[in-house]
């Protein structure tokens, strides 16, 4: 079978698809070359000297790791230059970033979490990056930060990378998900998944049970009848697992099903996860692969964001579990 490089399939989606131009397919490989220069820095590890903390926090009080830090550099300097977008935003970044005056400006808005699962950096465990794309507001050629503030649904593309045993890419452009591995000695993106399909049904899992305390009952109810297992009402025994990289579990769950949550609660009252660069990129790549997406009352792809730096309750995966949820969501008023 011939080998099918991102850059191809790109090529073949501009044929078909009428919202896949030039400029979107420059932009989508811009971003995935920096995630293959993110991955080869993460794989030096100590050897370059990219572990721990970077000493300074970001907008949303979190320490930052060198590698937060060094991945969004990359993140930006990369999408600068390329003439595909009129501005950035950047879990890691206060504000968005205009495009440098020397530089032309494009159509797109490109936000992304550079670094997914920081927690995992000093550990040796898979890490990621996360990008979500928008259309900048006709006539706006400075965007503001409310130019930003668009729907989920408004994404023309989301993808993520995983910097695991293997370097994967997963890509949506509203046709399909799709899963692409870096053939490092190539140096290519290679189609390895050209339909991902998540199973609309699970017995696996995925939450944060030390928040056990501060879920809401809903969340509570639902999990409660996953561990009482086959003598439950579910009637069948689940798995746990809990990588505490989304990247990580959301690969997972698009390679043979499960249900990630990370709902809001007592503790995390809006959320833990952030709209712009986490919820509403997976919710889109999640949804293209047949699964589900949903803040508990309602699909996170619909939610009308307020600010950049905005957090929100997720739970998604497979279809039916999924439902199962946001019907206890709905029972519980
Ligand atoms: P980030 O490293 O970008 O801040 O995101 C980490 C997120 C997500 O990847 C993961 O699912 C979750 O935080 C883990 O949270 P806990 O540490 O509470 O388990
Ligand atoms: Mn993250
Ligand atoms: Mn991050």
């Amino acid at each position: 079978m011939r080998n099918v490089t991102l850059t191809q399939y790109l090529v073949e989606q501009e044929r078909s698809l009428s919202g896949v131009g030039p400029e979107l397919r420059l932009l989508i490989e811009v971003v995935a070359r920096a995630c293959k220069a993110i991955g080869h820095a993460v794989s030096k590890g100590a050897l370059a000297d990219v572990l721990g903390g970077a000493g300074t926090d970001n907008v949303q009080g979190e320490a930052q790791k060198k590698l937060d830090v060094i991945s969004n550099e990359v993140l930006v300097e990369a999408n600068c230059w390329g003439g595909c977008l009129a501005g950035m935003a950047s879990e890691e970044m206060d504000d968005p970033l205009p495009i440098p005056s020397q530089y032309p400006k494009g159509r797109y808005l490109l936000l992304f979490d550079p670094l997914d699962g920081s927690s995992n950096i000093d550990v040796n465990v898979s890490i990621g990056t996360i990008f979500s794309v928008l259309e900048c507001p006709p006539g706006v050629t400075d965007p503001t930060e409310a130019d930003f503030l668009q729907p989920g649904t408004r994404q023309v593309a989301a993808g993520f990378a995983v910097y695991g045993p293997a370097t994967v890419l997963v890509l949506t452009l509203g046709n399909g998900t799709a899963g692409f591995t870096l053939d490092r000695e190539v140096g290519s993106w290679i189609l390895t998944q050209p339909r991902i399909r998540i199973p609309e049904q699970t017995r696996e899992f995925a939450i944060n049970m030390s928040n056990a305390r501060n879920w809401p009952a809903p969340v509570t109810r639902y999990i409660d009848e996953c561990v009482a297992g086959k003598t439950g009402p579910l009637g069948k025994d689940y798995n746990m697992r809990w990588v505490a990289s989304m990247v990580a579990d959301v690969y997972r769950i698009l390679s043979r099903g499960g249900v990630f949550m990370y709902p809001a609660d007592a503790k995390h009252v809006e959320g833990r996860l952030r709209l712009m660069y986490e919820a509403n990129p997976m919710a889109f790549i999640v949804e293209q692969a047949g699964g589900a997406a949903s803040t508990g009352r309602q699909r996170i792809l619909e939610v009308q964001p307020a600010k950049l730096h905005q957090r929100v309750g997720v739970i998604l995966g497979s279809r039916e579990e999924v439902e199962r949820l946001a019907g206890y969501y709905a029972e519980a008023g």
